[in-house]
């Protein structure tokens, strides 16, 4: 059987863009940058996308692209009869550890959607948004039902395939979640006292800096680009031979960064204009938006755009996030892909409600903790702080130590077809040397080995 590949450059990169731009600039991305200090946390963020970002990205898309094969046959066409294909099993497993909870919190955005259309925010006060947001996250059926939803809707354009279900998907709705976006944008700016928000966001402070904020800057990194768990490997196997991967990863990032400022520069100047606490944790986007917005000319209507637009986000990410099980399924275990796709929703769905149980304290299995952490939080803690990095980690070692130099050169070049010498330079000495150093001081660091 022919593999599918994506039809063209533009393809590529709306489909890439489409895994990157997700909940992480929309939901973490502003709480996160609240909780941290603004300017000086994304600072770091930044610092992050490119030591550690992009040498990931590039190096999954030369594994992907090399094999064309899934995250765990790709790793192991290329060291057969070793342990490396095991970067690929854990990234299967850490890919349904995010699906739990990232559907989980899918599922509210499609519901604030919802609730955005049928006007249930019209004049709320403070204490009505956070009441209502407190009834979702303690409810045993509404947000399981919500989640099931956006799996229903994920799985339906999975089973259409490569070519017409992602990248058909990924092309149309990319750029109108740009446009709405700037909309928000324009009149979140446009408020008075928005520019403490604007301050807030890119001014640093680095006294707030902390050796838990830098750890939460690399895990974010990695989770807004997709990375350390097979995604863009799996992504990678799908471009065409002629892609420029220096340049898609690029591109992406970039936009990808640009839609998380653009949605802080949507979210910040609001909280501020109306006295609102910016540091809020992750309720900040289903309290503080539907509050604020609900208070200005036409906010109902720029409600509902914003909630649109995550909701956008929210499932052309979740598309590249059960692409990686789908694809294992069917290339490993020969497993039909519309199975292996129904196979994965409702696994997904069946843990999954353990997250959207106990994502509040007071939600029906929030009692049910460890160390501290619900499964909720569990989830998104071992995912986005260990075993994302990790991945990262050991994908990098492997570019440096397994995979022959000239092989990869050969890929990143098109076969010699880019000039872009200077840039593979670059690239062997970042996964040699700073991208490894960095991720193993902020490990040992964080299991407490040595201290920053
Ligand atoms: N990048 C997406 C976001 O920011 C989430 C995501 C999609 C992801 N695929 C991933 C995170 C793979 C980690 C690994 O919301």
């Amino acid at each position: 059987m022919d593999r599918e590949k994506f039809s063209s450059g533009l393809a590529v990169f709306f489909a890439t863009l489409g895994s990157a731009v997700g909940l992480g600039n929309i939901w973490k991305f502003p709480y996160l940058t609240g909780q941290y200090g603004g300017g000086a946390f994304l600072l770091v963020y930044l610092a992050c996308i490119v030591c550690v970002g992009l040498p990931v990205m590039y190096s999954e898309f030369v594994i992907g692209r090399r094999t064309r094969l899934n995250a765990v046959g790709a790793l192991k066409k290329l060291a057969p009869g070793t342990p490396w294909k095991h970067i690929g099993t854990m990234g299967v497993a850490a890919s349904y550890l995010i699906m739990f909870f990232y559907s989980c919190v899918a599922g509210w955005v499609y519901y604030y959607l919802f609730k955005a259309v049928r006007g249930d925010f019209a004049a709320v006060t403070m204490a009505d948004a956070k009441a209502q947001f407190g009834a979702v996250v303690v409810s045993p059926v509404t947000p399981v039902l919500w989640q099931f939803v956006v799996l229903a809707v994920v799985a339906a354009i999975l089973i259409m395939g490569v070519k017409n279900g992602i990248e058909r998907i990924t092309k149309t709705l990319m750029p109108l979640l740009f446009l709405l976006i700037l909309a928000c944008d324009l009149r979140a700016l446009t408020l008075p006292g928005a520019a403490d928000g604007v301050r807030f966001l890119f001014a640093a402070d680095f006294g707030k800096l902390s050796a838990a904020a830098v750890l939460t800057a690399l895990g974010l990194a990695f989770f807004k680009l997709s990375l350390g768990m097979g995604c863009m490997i799996t992504y990678g196997s799908y471009f065409t031979d002629d892609n420029n991967l220096f340049g898609t990863g690029l591109k992406v990032a970039l936009s990808d960064t640009l839609v998380s400022l653009l949605a802080g520069l949507a979210i910040f100047p609001t909280v501020f204009a109306f006295g609102l606490e910016p540091g809020a944790g992750p309720g900040l986007l289903f309290m503080t938006i539907p509050l604020v917005f609900s208070q200005m000319p036409f906010g109902g209507l720029l409600l509902v755009a914003f909630f649109f637009l995550a909701a956008i986000a929210a499932t052309t990410a979740m598309l590249s996030l059960v692409e990686v099980p789908v694809a294992y399924l069917a290339e490993e275990r020969g497993i039909r892909r519309p199975v292996a796709v129904l196979i994965n929703a409702a696994l997904i769905f069946a843990v999954g409600i353990l997250a959207a149980l106990s994502a509040d304290k007071a939600g029906p299995l929030g009692g049910i903790t460890l160390m501290g952490r619900g499964f909720f939080d569990w989830f998104d803690y071992l995912s986005s702080n260990i075993l994302l990095p990790l991945g990262g980690l050991l994908m990098v070692i492997f570019m440096s130590y397994v995979l022959p130099r000239r092989d990869i050169a050969r890929e990143l070049t098109n076969d010699g077809a880019l000039a872009a010498g200077r840039l593979v330079a670059f690239y062997f000495f970042a996964i040699r040397y700073i991208t490894p150093a960095l991720l193993i001081v902020i490990f040992l660091n964080s299991v407490g080995v040595i201290k920053l």
